[in-house]
């Protein structure tokens, strides 16, 4: 793919990601408000601060690529965050869980591919923040997986496929650029 298309699409997820950290951490906010046991609450607000901090570092990225975020999609993610928060309240213990350990999961695969696109657009100096954006996400499905797996309703359901080892995220990208730098050799 062309380098200026890797930016573009860099550009264009990092948007996506900028504005749907803004809807994570309203809904988390709701989230650790609604649940009684303090472990859960003060780990739920833990992942809220970190959904905000990984908002602040696409922010700077897109900053850094002369990028802005998308003002559509900041008002969609206010209000779906918001409304998110606020049904945290109503749906009970269990769908706010499993909700949000779904949407973890994809989280992760779109640092994976931020980081992939960046490396191919010739900004290296992001993949390391990226690389970690995922590891955080990693962490944060796991945790919600592990809660929804203490249901007994949740372990008679069908999860959304659990990612693999953390370890992998890094270890993937490390193959592929040694192996494309030994095609580039190959090729010279
Ligand atoms: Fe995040
Ligand atoms: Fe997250």
């Amino acid at each position: 793919m062309p380098q200026t298309d890797n930016r573009r699409n860099l550009i264009a997820l990092l948007q996506l990601a900028y504005s749907a950290e803004q809807a994570a951490a309203y809904a988390y906010r709701g989230h650790w408000h609604s649940v009684v046991d303090v472990a859960e609450r003060a780990r739920i607000k833990q992942i809220e601060y970190e959904e905000w901090h990984h908002r602040e570092l696409v922010g700077t990225i897109l900053e850094k690529l002369g990028a802005h975020p998308n003002r559509q999609r900041e008002i969609r993610s206010l209000l779906l965050g918001r409304g998110l928060g606020f049904l945290c309240h109503v749906m009970g213990w269990f769908a706010p869980m499993y909700g949000a350990g779904r949407l973890e999961s994809r989280n992760i695969r779109e640092y994976e591919t931020a980081a992939r696109y960046a490396r191919d657009c010739g900004h290296e100096e992001f993949v390391d923040c990226l690389l970690t954006m995922a590891e955080v996400e990693w962490e944060h499905e796991y945790y919600f997986r592990s809660r929804v797996l203490l249901h007994s309703f949740g372990r008679r359901l069908t999860l959304w496929p659990a990612p693999p080892p953390k370890a992998t995220i890094r270890e993937s990208f490390a193959h592929e650029t040694q192996d494309g730098c030994i095609l580039v050799e190959a090729a010279s």
